[in-house]
């Protein structure tokens, strides 16, 4: 598949279920999406799919412009494992700038410090680190308990006007 056959557009609250977007996570995670969706809605987020040519959802994303005035929040971005390193993942952040343009000035986001790959992207792109910091999150361990994962990040952004 090539990236010029990938539509991109906003995410439907149909398209998020266990059996669309099951490869990018569990039901909390699927839940999740799904509240980003609703908050979509009510313009707080863009959530942005890229759709393969039978309507797939093979990538997503959300900037989410409730954290800091002026700037939009990027967050969750993946593309399905399989098709990684093909240049899927720049068109994704192209399309979630462009929804950030109209509202905002500049997007940032946040990466974990080991994920040297998805930093060196940023990079590619146009990010700079700004500073480090940790967040924290809920997770599922294998028994399916909820614990508190805490990270390492770097904060990164991009003036996009
Ligand atoms: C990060 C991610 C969205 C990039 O999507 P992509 O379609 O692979 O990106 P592109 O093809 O446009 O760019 C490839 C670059 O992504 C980076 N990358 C990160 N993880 C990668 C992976 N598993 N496979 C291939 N490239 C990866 C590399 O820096 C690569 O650049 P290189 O050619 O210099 O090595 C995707 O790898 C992904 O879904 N990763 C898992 C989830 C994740 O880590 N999200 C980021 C959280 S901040």
């Amino acid at each position: 598949m090539s990236v010029e056959e990938i539509s991109f557009g906003p995410l439907s609250l149909d398209e998020v279920t266990e059996s669309s977007l099951g490869w990018s996570g569990g039901a909390a995670h699927i839940e999740y999406v799904a509240d980003a969706v609703k908050r979509s809605q009510l313009g707080e987020t863009d959530m942005i799919a890229g759709r393969n040519s039978i309507n797939e959802v093979i990538c997503y994303g959300g900037a989410d412009y409730s954290t800091e005035v002026g700037s939009a929040k990027l967050w969750m971005l993946i593309v399905r494992e399989e098709l990684r390193g093909q240049g899927i993942g720049t068109k994704l952040f192209e399309a979630l700038e462009t929804a950030a343009l109209s509202r905002v000035d500049r997007v940032f986001l946040h990466v974990e410090t080991h994920n040297e790959g998805a930093k060196r992207l940023y990079e590619r792109i146009g990010y700079i680190v700004e500073k480090s910091d940790t967040e924290s999150w809920y997770e599922l361990d294998a028994e399916g308990e909820r614990y508190l994962y805490e990270a390492e990040v770097f904060v990164m952004a991009r003036a996009i006007r």
